[in-house]
């Protein structure tokens, strides 16, 4: 990741970390569930010190992208972060029909629903997930995600 980009991504997470330090946090099962990794494509690798980011998605969500249609209602995206080599946990969006209706406007985040899964799949109950939506909701021109726009470029090896 370049520098600026960086420095953009640590304004972000101090933005955030500031905006829901008041908010609580509890406990938060949704319509998340966790996808079948086999089914996915790892188009991308995000390094950032001793973090690695595998992400991946359907192979129909990258066709979307790379004809510039709307990413299908079905489709997961997956980040898989490890630390030091050693998987630590699952960042998780699913998009699906009427997922949105289940939150109020300043929440949503179109029909895309978050959750964090440990390694052993099991949801992370001290969680919010309207932090990851607050934070994603500053990439709603590229339908909340921030690293689609490397899916065009992914030719069977990920993008770095
Ligand atoms: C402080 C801002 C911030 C918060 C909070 C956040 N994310 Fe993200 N997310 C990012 C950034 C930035 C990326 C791009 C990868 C990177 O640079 O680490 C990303 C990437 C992702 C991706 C890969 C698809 C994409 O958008 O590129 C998924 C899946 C994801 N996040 C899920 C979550 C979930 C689930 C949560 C809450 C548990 C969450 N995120 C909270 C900023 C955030």
């Amino acid at each position: 990741m370049s520098k600026f980009a960086y420095l953009l991504v640590s304004g972000a997470l101090a933005a955030c970390a500031a905006s829901v330090a008041g908010w609580q946090v509890h406990a938060e099962a949704n319509r998340v569930q966790f996808p079948d990794l086999d089914a996915l494509v790892h188009y991308t690798t995000v390094r950032r010190g001793d973090v690695t980011e595998h992400i991946m998605t359907t192979p129909a969500a990258m066709a979307a992208v790379k004809n510039g249609r709307p990413i299908p209602a079905g489709t997961h995206f997956v980040l898989a972060d490890h630390r030091d080599g050693k998987l630590y946990r699952y960042f998780v969006m699913e998009k699906g029909e009427g997922f949105g209706a289940e939150y109020d406007e300043a929440r949503r985040t179109a029909d895309w629903q978050f959750q964090w899964f440990w390694p052993d799949k099991s949801i992370n109950i001290d969680e919010n997930t309207a932090r990851c939506q607050s934070c994603h909701r500053g990439q709603e021109d590229s339908d909340y995600l921030y690293t689609a726009y490397r899916i065009p470029r992914f030719d069977g090896t990920p993008v770095e």
